[in-house]
């Protein structure tokens, strides 16, 4: 930890395109490189709690699809874009220093 900043892993494990999940204490964030800016999002559905990082991330757009039923959300703000979700992802304040990614708890 510092300043409430945890490490979540290196910049290199998310490439352009992809996601990656890790746990920040005992949440799961979800990931994303969107043309080389890296966003997190609890990784969970707000329709029914599934993995949103099961579902294709597309980075032309910068959404994330829920596998289960087709929810849209945005990576970069959480937002949901499409129902059957109406209340966005939790997103986490995202920094990299010295090639890590690193999170904190959102204010
Ligand atoms: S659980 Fe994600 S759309 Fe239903």
């Amino acid at each position: 930890m510092s300043g409430g900043w945890t490490v979540l892993c290196p910049t290199s494990d998310v490439l352009p395109g992809e996601s990656h999940v890790a746990w920040f204490g005992d949440v799961p964030l979800v990931i994303v490189n969107f043309d080389g800016i890296f966003y997190a999002l609890e990784d969970r559905c707000t329709h029914e709690d599934f993995e949103l990082s099961a579902g294709p991330y597309d980075q032309a757009t910068g959404q994330i699809e829920c596998v289960l039923h087709g929810a849209l959300f945005d990576v970069r703000s959480g937002e949901a874009l499409r129902a059957p979700a109406y209340e966005p992802a939790r997103p986490y304040p995202v920094k990299v220093e010295d090639g890590m990614i690193w999170v904190r708890e959102p204010d």
